[in-house]
């Protein structure tokens, strides 16, 4: 009898150790989707913050990067994630204007004084901040934005000036602005995801793209665009969003970690970003013999001026426009 009470509390006690163990492992994967390749600076601040979490929640969450649009271009993933089926990506505030019309606030072109004033907007509680908490309630939410540079043409011939563009189709990302710049700037747009542009360059679907100078390189944009002309129209984050579903799986401490995280690796990658793009420009220019152009932006910024009077009496951007004007 006093065998089988032992044998009894034995068994209940490995039980309750399985479940403790079971409890103690039990994690919470996050899968992340993003269409730049892991070399590009963006994946490895994103690595950053996914490593920051492991460690803050002992391995209880975990987040798994998936780069190259493996899981899909940015529309799809923003899709899978307003359904809850996907639970991170990091995308492009001109994308994302398209579902959330307030992130069309920072495709405004020339709109930004220089690198502070843009972090100072990126950082401001009631600018970036609003901006990143705006679509609770559409599926998903901002935790932060990583710098994307700033955008320029690049094509096989030099754009000096809004006149060079006559005639030219230029990929542009999915965008009302983007398709409102490109139209205001004489030439005709053409949307493509991201992943798509390599080939429709190569095969002469489009004539020109715009981007930053990392393309050249790490999208190998440069082996078929031999100029990037620097009239640096735009300057627009790059922002990583979680959907409300995943979120609200992680508990309250949880969610503080990840978004600490998320602001540290935004940090982190400034400094990245910037070194990478003199790093990328330089190989561009030595590797693929890219040329960079100067440019008189002013024939640019005069072409586009209406975009920034429009926003500023738009309901719905009109008031964040003011802000960064503001925050000059
Ligand atoms: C930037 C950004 C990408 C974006 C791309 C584009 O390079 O980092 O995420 O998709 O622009 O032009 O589509």
């Amino acid at each position: 009898m006093l065998i089988k009470k032992h044998a009894i509390t034995l068994a209940l006690g490995g039980l309750l150790v399985a479940t403790m163990s079971f409890s103690v492992t039990a994690k919470t994967t996050l899968k992340l989707s993003h269409n730049n390749d892991k070399t590009h600076p963006v994946h490895i601040s994103m690595q950053a913050m996914a490593d920051e979490v492991k460690k803050a929640t002992d391995g209880e969450v975990v987040i798994r990067i998936y780069p190259n649009s493996q899981l899909g271009n940015q529309r799809e993933s923003m899709e899978l994630i307003q359904s809850g089926s996907l639970d991170m990506a990091k995308s492009n505030a001109s994308e994302l204007e398209a579902f959330q019309p307030l992130y069309g606030a920072f495709n405004v072109p020339y709109l930004f004084k220089d690198s502070a004033h843009y972090y100072k907007v990126l950082q401001d509680p009631e600018i970036g901040g609003k901006i990143l908490d705006s679509t609770k309630g559409k599926g998903f939410i901002g935790l932060t934005y990583y710098d994307a540079g700033s955008r320029s043409f690049y094509a096989k011939k030099p754009i000096k000036t809004p006149a060079d563009l006559k005639g030219l189709k230029v990929r542009v990302q999915p965008s009302p602005s983007a398709l409102e710049m490109m139209k205001l700037m004489g030439a005709s747009a053409t949307p493509l995801a991201f992943g798509e542009l390599y080939t429709a360059l190569q095969q002469g679907v489009v004539d020109a793209a715009e981007n930053n100078p990392t393309a050249l390189t790490l999208m190998r944009h440069g082996e078929v665009a031999k100029f990037y002309s620097e009239d640096e129209h735009t300057i627009i984050p790059d922002v990583l969003l979680i959907s409300e579903k995943s979120w609200a799986k992680l508990t309250p401490e949880q969610q503080k970690i990840v978004k600490e995280a998320a602001d540290h690796s935004m940090m982190t990658h400034k400094d990245l970003w910037a070194k990478a793009t003199q790093e990328e420009i330089q190989k561009a220019k030595d590797t693929m013999g890219v040329e960079f152009v100067k440019v008189d932006k002013q024939p640019f910024v005069d072409a586009v001026k209406p975009m920034h009077d429009k926003a500023l009496s738009d309901p719905v951007i009109g008031p964040m426009v003011q802000k960064i004007d503001e925050a000059r």
